[in-house]
């Protein structure tokens, strides 16, 4: 795992958009793996300003995301259908018939292969090494499924909703496999709350069901990239 420490999250967010937009630029039919939540909220902003900047089109570009919340309308605000368009796909030329989230009533890990597979994987962490909402407990050969949400992970999501209550209580997520099976991944964590999770995840040095994100030190090509806050104490 490489590992790059920005002073700002906003540089931070920058270089990772940086790595989108190359790959798009020289493959336009590029594949990616998006995550939503607060973390890459930023990536996709600048994202959003670098393709109209250097005019780069995404209308080849197919993206999966990693996981939605089940069951949740794709239209109610809380979702994370909602979330990719207000975020990066209203803004952008991307052709929303290309953009794909898990579901029950599809072979999502077939999907993705039938594409081509995932090029590059956008990641967060969660305060319990939940990657995509692989919880603990999750195995290394997991596939795309329906899982039953972290207590922690709940209250963690309530910040969006207006009480703990609303918060689902199951996801669809990209399994673990599925993940490992992406050509490259970078994982983003910003803010002092993520500092404890970042330093778990960079001593890691085998997989532990009880650390979904350990299963990245299988992975040849992972980019870990901090903030200052989410690395110094
Ligand atoms: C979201 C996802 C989650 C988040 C994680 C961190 O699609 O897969 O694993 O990345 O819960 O969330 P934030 O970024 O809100 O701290």
């Amino acid at each position: 795992m490489k590992l790059k420490i920005f002073d700002t999250k906003e540089l931070a967010s920058e270089y990772a958009a940086d790595l989108i937009i190359d790959k798009v630029k020289n493959n336009k039919n590029t594949v990616l793996g998006l995550a939503t939540g607060s973390t890459p909220i930023q990536t996709y902003k600048s994202i959003i300003e670098k393709s109209k900047l250097y005019d780069i089109s995404f209308a080849k570009v197919k993206t999966f995301n990693l996981d939605e919340y089940h069951v949740i309308d794709k239209y109610n605000e809380q979702s994370y259908h909602y979330f990719m368009k207000e975020n990066l796909f209203s803004k952008i030329d991307i052709k929303l018939e290309n953009t794909y989230f898990p579901s029950l009533d599809q072979n999502y890990d077939e999907l993705i292969e039938s594409k081509g597979g995932i090029d590059i994987q956008i990641l967060g962490i969660g305060l319990n090494g939940h990657i995509g909402f692989n919880e603990p407990g999750s195995s290394l050969d997991s596939k795309t499924r329906k899982e039953k949400l972290d207590q922690s992970t709940i209250t963690a999501n309530s910040r969006f909703f207006n009480s703990e209550n609303e918060v689902p209580k199951f996801a669809i997520t990209m399994g673990i496999d599925t993940i490992l099976k992406s050509k490259k991944i970078v994982l983003l964590a910003f803010g002092k709350a993520k500092y404890k999770v970042v330093h778990k995840l960079l001593n890691t040095t085998k997989f532990d069901s009880n650390f979904p994100a350990s299963a990245l030190v299988l992975h040849p090509d992972v980019e870990i990239i901090c903030d200052k806050e989410s690395y110094e104490k």
